[in-house]
């Protein structure tokens, strides 16, 4: 069995940004009228008084700036607080597969390949609009594309699990062109009401084609290995699933929209970063002072810093461990693609990179790559 290359990368990124101004402004004013309308609770002790969200603590705390969505309005109308997007017939082509096609012609150009010639299409995204039909198979009608296609959702690990997956499918012969792509909105699930995660998230799509290494028409990156791990753990939930009508729970719930304790996922997933990176390479042979990039999974800041520090051995430089969430937010499982399609340009064949997204599951997926 031959190697698989990642031989051209795509990334659709939406035409709205909301910086960190304008996000706290909203939610400021919004918080301001929920204390007016429930003052009479809040002074009864009922009801928790919401506090003012900052700025500064936004920058310090995650190393975000702004973050790219599919739509502002709604989100920052403190009426509102979430993207207002007009509902689509069935005979209009969803969100995520409209995302996805643009990102996906992008990889195919990068790629010097059709839509025709496209075999497997991996829709893997932390959310899917619908639960049927997949939205891969959208997409594939879309693109013109030819073979199987299928969603999958590892959360923020989804699109290096994907890429696994489509890996493992082209050494097995069973493809010989894929594209793994992760449109991610994550600003629909997102609670913008609440000041300590109303920062985390943007939107964006990536798309990665991979295709046996002989196959590719240029520039390339070969997949040398790739590992994936996961291991449970309620710290980062969503319960908005589809037993919520049987279970009476259609309301307005908290627990419908992302919930996390970013302190303990902060403290328990950065262990289990550092140690599969560190095996992962060990077991490929590629000690990390061979590395020349890092393309991290892009939640926060300081996560990186030091997955960064305690995998190299010492402080990164920024061109050798390349951050975009200070330019994007979390993207959830797109992040580390993007970095990797802005920050791979400059690798001269045989330089090594590793990609490695990790999240909730909690999940961490690693694909160790080689210029070719
Ligand atoms: N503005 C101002 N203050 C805020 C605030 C905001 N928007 N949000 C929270 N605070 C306050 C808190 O109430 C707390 O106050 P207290 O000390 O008086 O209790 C203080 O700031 C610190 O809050 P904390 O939540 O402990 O901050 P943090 O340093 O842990 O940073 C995260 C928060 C979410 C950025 C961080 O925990 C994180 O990134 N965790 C991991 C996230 C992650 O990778 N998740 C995976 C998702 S895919």
């Amino acid at each position: 069995m031959g190697l698989a290359a990642i031989t051209g990368t795509g990334v659709f990124t939406p035409a709205h940004v909301i910086t960190n101004d304008e996000l706290v402004t909203a939610f400021n004013a919004y918080a301001d009228a929920f204390n007016v309308n429930n003052a009479a609770d809040i002074a009864a002790g009922d009801v928790v008084a919401k506090d003012h969200s900052s700025s500064d603590f936004i920058v310090s705390a995650s190393g975000i700036h702004q973050r790219y969505v599919v739509e502002k309005s709604g989100i920052l109308d403190p009426q509102i607080m979430h993207p207002a997007l007009p509902p689509r017939s069935d005979d209009q082509p969803s969100l995520m597969a409209e995302m996805a096609l643009d990102a996906c012609t992008k990889a195919l150009a990068k790629a010097g390949r059709g839509g025709a010639e496209v075999d497997l299409i991996i829709c893997a995204a932390s959310n899917h609009e619908r639960a049927y039909p997949a939205i891969a198979v959208e997409i594939q009608e879309l693109l013109g594309a030819r073979g199987f296609a299928f969603d999958m959702n590892v959360a923020c690990s989804s699109a290096t699990f994907g890429m696994q997956a489509a890996a493992d499918m082209i050494r097995a012969g069973s493809a010989r062109c894929a594209i793994v792509v992760s449109p991610e909105v994550c600003s629909a699930h997102l609670e913008w009401r609440d000041r300590d995660c109303h920062f985390i998230f943007g939107d964006v799509c990536t798309a990665a084609v991979l295709e046996p290494e002989e196959a590719a028409k240029g520039d390339h990156f070969r997949i040398l290995s790739t590992r994936c791990a996961t291991q449970f753990s309620n710290n980062i939930r969503n319960n908005d699933g589809f037993l919520r009508r049987a279970h009476g729970q259609m309301q307005d719930r908290r627990d419908m929209q992302f919930m996390q304790e970013g302190r303990r996922v902060f403290k328990e997933v950065l262990p289990l970063v550092v140690g599969h990176i560190s095996d992962h390479l060990a077991d490929a042979g590629a000690p990390p002072e061979g590395l020349k990039r890092l393309w991290l999974h892009q939640a926060n800041k300081a996560m990186n810093d030091f997955i960064g520090r305690k995998v190299m051995g010492r402080t990164p430089t920024p061109a050798e461990q390349p951050n975009i969430l200070q330019d994007y937010a979390n993207t959830s499982s797109a992040g580390s693609v993007i970095a990797f399609s802005q920050h791979s340009a400059d690798l001269i064949p045989g330089d090594l990179g590793l990609i490695c997204s990790f999240g909730a599951g909690y999940s961490v997926g690693s694909v160790l790559v080689e210029r070719g």
